[in-house]
């Protein structure tokens, strides 16, 4: 028997820039688990985790499409019935100059295609810093830069339109807006978002608009689609069913092109091409889609009921407690807050788990630069387990360096 000499599979270099900080932290906390220790979890931004659950007309409509046979491969755009419902439903928001529609699994594949899509090596985008890491990590794996843009905390977590203007260069090819922020909960202002376009427009940029938290704002904060402030420039706008719908699970988002037919004609072709290749997204669960989005979601008064009043504690716990600072946040499930610390929020963020097993993200897994001391607190778990957590997380702060 031939047998073969011992080598190492090498991974791709383009991989040791991909980091999922967020799983990585909660391979830790599985090992405390292993250990028997009992994790208080505000990291991951999944409701289902907490006492959310899918609408019940959204599961039956997916039971029924099961039932009815739709388990082959879907269309590979998506089913035409879903595909109809995105579009009138960004059409009733106010975004006109619809090129395109297509549906992905979640907005994670969506981000994949569209980036591959467009950018070469050498080509850079323009990205929030803070910012959700799945860009940073698509950037790298097709190795393409990433140009980060600061989202100033003075500003209650707007970008800085000047300073930003300033990041680009020739290489740029476009501008991703995540509104509502993850991690800071910020919702953007039409301001901001006016002045983003006029820079988009001024150099040929694309703004890949990540709305997947669009429905999901407090205090009666108004969310400003940005593809509705600029039809005259390219804009891919990503929504979906994880969050505002709470269907993590089944992988639901989509992407609405907009912007002058002739500008994203070829560009749209390319992304049709990387659709085609993967033969198509779930399929069931696209039937969802039209109930979800056909008429007012009855789900979301109590949502956001419960959600607001999570908010408002986190905020209080924030404004109570010595050493911690946060900007009060609009929308999402997350706030942001900064600690007056000597430590690296790193070491923060394990010290915590290991001494009091709350978990959290340290700022830096949302590409903030070293000397940034922040945290995010997922705020999607009831009241008690909140409470429970900023009890630890308060005497964590006192016990190690003082009120
Ligand atoms: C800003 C942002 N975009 C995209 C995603 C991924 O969404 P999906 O579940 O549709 O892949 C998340 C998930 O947390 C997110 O926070």
């Amino acid at each position: 028997m031939l047998t073969a000499k011992a080598f190492e599979v090498l991974v791709a270099k383009n991989l040791q820039h991909v980091r999922s900080p967020i799983r990585d932290l909660a391979a830790v906390a599985d090992e405390l688990r292993r250990q028997g220790k009992t994790i208080l979890m505000l990291n991951i931004g999944d409701p289902l985790d907490c006492d959310f659950s899918t609408p019940a007309e959204l599961v039956e409509a997916v039971v029924k499409a099961m039932r009815n046979g739709k388990n082959g491969y879907a269309p590979a755009l998506g089913i035409a019935e879903a595909l109809g419902a995105i579009r009138a439903d960004a059409e009733r928001k106010g975004i006109c100059n619809i090129q395109d529609v297509f549906i992905t699994d979640g907005v994670s594949e969506a981000v994949d295609i569209c980036l591959t899509a467009l950018l070469n090596p050498g080509d850079d985008l323009l990205v929030p810093r803070p910012g959700y890491p799945l860009y940073t990590a698509v950037l790298a794996k097709i190795g393409a830069g990433r140009n980060p843009y600061d989202l100033a905390e003075e500003l209650e977590w707007e970008p800085d339109v000047e300073s930003l203007a300033a990041r680009v260069t020739p290489a740029t090819r476009g501008i991703v807006l995540i509104n509502p922020n993850n991690p800071t909960g910020a919702v953007h202002s039409r301001r901001t978002l006016e002045a983003i376009a006029e820079l988009a427009r001024q150099h040929n940029l694309i703004i890949f608009a990540d709305e997947i938290y669009d429905r999901v704002t407090f205090d009666g904060a108004g969310h400003v689609p940005f593809a509705t402030l600029a039809p005259d420039i390219p804009v891919v706008t990503f929504g979906g069913l994880s969050k505002g719908f709470l269907a993590t699970g089944w992988r639901v988002g989509w992407c609405v092109v907009s912007g002058p037919a002739a500008a994203v004609r070829s560009y749209v072709e390319g992304m049709h091409k990387l659709l085609r290749t993967r033969l198509s997204a779930n399929h069931p669960v696209q039937y969802a889609v039209r109930p979800a989005l056909a008429g007012m979601p009855q789900h979301l008064p109590g949502t956001m009921a419960k959600l607001q009043a999570r908010r408002d504690l986190t905020v209080e716990w924030c404004k109570a407690t010595p050493r911690v600072h946060c900007v009060t946040p609009k929308g999402g499930f997350y706030a942001f807050p900064r600690l007056d610390i000597p430590e690296d929020d790193l070491d923060f963020v394990k010290g915590l788990l290991l001494e009091k097993q709350v978990l959290v993200v340290h700022g830096g897994g949302f590409g903030e630069q070293a000397g940034t001391r922040h945290i995010r607190i997922v705020f999607l778990p009831q009241e008690p387990t909140l409470r429970r957590a900023y009890q630890a997380i308060g005497d964590f702060i006192a016990g190690r360096y003082g009120g």
